[in-house]
């Protein structure tokens, strides 16, 4: 075969290639070998799989090349695909052919382990290994679910402001920044317009970065997050929470059926991930859990937010993933429907996930009445001057509605198994971490 007749492909591809020679732009992850072979791990942004250089087959010289490679030289690699049962990609490709393309300096981030401090300093370069790239192959897929399943279910994407004069979800946690001589805040949340869309276009979703500068530091929080958060017009919390589980466990089903290698370079459990999108969740109110956690001696009274080893308990007491409603009003946002029998919870729910992954969704029925919303705000000590187009929505006819925000990165933690939310987005950005 001639140099132009040999296809070039990408190594995901190699299953349709077996028998053919081929070449291949990739990096070299790693090599080992002895005096006859030189073992040449290759990554090419799509698989990894292995490549394999044998001396009695190849140059004297393509050899010593081989054997002389550094880590994350790019190269073009040339030879013949092979079905290989010992690896876990499947394949491997037999070398004829070697063209070093950029020649890499004394990689940092060597076999051996390495503290997590020292792989975050290098993030840019931590993309190029194993768990980053499963993670985030399954990230996408998370992404892209969400855009098909809010699409099928009639929805428009609606863009919500990043900066902004508002802060829905507390003062505590603000961003602020010079806009001009005025305050302007990094968006904490898209909800308010995503109310004004949904009086728009009936059923709408943002999707986009939210901030909040919690100094808590713990394997859950982020400074810099993505939100999912759908907002429907004519629609009560129990639709809302129906519609909630439909698109968690979609979103689950589309990682199981894309994503089979990711899960397996990750060893998450598959039948375990299978067993959470059987529905419908558990609905638990939350004075019944108050009472399941106090029967459980833990530590709790009525009118407190949960901990992490409150929702982990809950949640695992299901082994699935359960939705607590009602939460009491005084700890949950201005905006949250009041109950019709009391008035000392609101009509919401937070989606706890199992296996100690905690709170994924938050979400509740909004309050429609103009008066109410002016005095809730006014109680919070919000700047009236802000609030004045959301209460509009109010004004000119008002309607039942809900909504709920999912965290991309507390999904992706759970569905990959990770230990900790920092691997769930590419550059995290955390309390102490702000580069790369
Ligand atoms: O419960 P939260 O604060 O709700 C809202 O922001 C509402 N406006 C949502 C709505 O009804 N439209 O946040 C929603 C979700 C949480 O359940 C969690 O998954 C995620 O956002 N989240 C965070 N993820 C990472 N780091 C943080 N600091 C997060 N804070 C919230």
């Amino acid at each position: 075969m001639t140099e132009t007749t040999i296809p070039t492909i990408q190594i995901v591809d190699a299953p349709k290639y077996v028998g053919q020679t081929v070449k291949i732009g990739a990096w070299l992850r790693q090599k080992r070998g002895s005096g006859k072979m030189a073992f040449l791990q290759l990554r090419d942004g799509t698989a990894f799989f292995q490549g394999v250089v044998a001396k009695a087959d190849v140059s004297e010289e393509l050899f010593d090349l081989a054997k002389d490679l550094k880590q994350e030289t790019s190269l073009y690699v040339t030879g013949e695909i092979h079905a290989d049962d010992r690896s876990s990609f499947g394949y491997e490709i037999s070398i004829s052919g070697l063209e070093i393309i950029g020649e890499s300096q004394d990689y940092p981030i060597t076999p051996k382990e390495h503290g997590t401090d020292f792989l975050f300093d290098e993030r840019h370069l931590y993309l190029r290994h194993i768990k980053p790239f499963a993670t985030l192959k399954i990230r996408n897929t998370l992404i892209a679910a969400t855009y098909e399943f809010f699409n099928q279910e009639g929805f428009i994407k609606l863009d919500a402001p990043l900066m902004t004069g508002s802060a829905p979800e507390g003062t505590t946690d603000l961003f602020e920044t010079d806009y001009f001589g005025q305050s302007a805040y990094l968006s904490q949340t898209g909800q308010l317009y995503a109310e004004a869309g949904a009086m728009a276009f009936s059923k709408v979703f943002t999707f986009g970065p939210a901030f909040r500068a919690e100094k808590s530091k713990t394997r859950r929080h982020l400074t810099e997050f993505w939100m999912i958060e759908p907002e429907m017009a004519f629609m009560h919390q129990e639709q809302s929470l129906e519609l909630q589980e439909r698109y968690f466990a979609f979103m689950i089903e589309k990682v199981l059926e894309r994503n089979d290698q990711e899960l397996d370079l990750l060893k998450r459990d598959k039948d375990l991930l299978r067993s959470y999108t059987e529905l419908p969740f558990p609905r638990v109110s939350y004075d019944d859990a108050i009472k399941l956690l106090q029967d459980n001696d833990f530590d709790v009274e009525w009118g407190v937010d949960f901990g992490s080893p409150e929702e982990t308990f809950l949640a695992n007491h299901f082994s699935k993933p359960v939705f607590i409603t009602n939460f009491p009003k005084a700890i949950k946002a201005f905006y949250m429907k009041r109950h019709p029998d009391r008035d000392d919870v609101v009509i919401s729910a937070d989606l706890l996930a199992p296996e100690g992954y905690g709170e994924i969704i938050g979400g509740s029925e909004r309050d429609t009445d103009y008066d109410y919303l002016k005095a809730q705000i006014e109680k919070e000590g919000l700047d009236m001057e802000e609030y004045g187009w959301y209460l509009d929505l109010r004004k000119y006819g008002s309607v039942p509605h809900s909504g709920f925000g999912l965290g991309l990165e507390r999904m992706v933690t759970f569905v990959t198994g990770e230990e900790h939310i920092r691997e769930a987005i590419p550059f995290p950005r955390m309390t102490h971490r702000l580069r790369p």
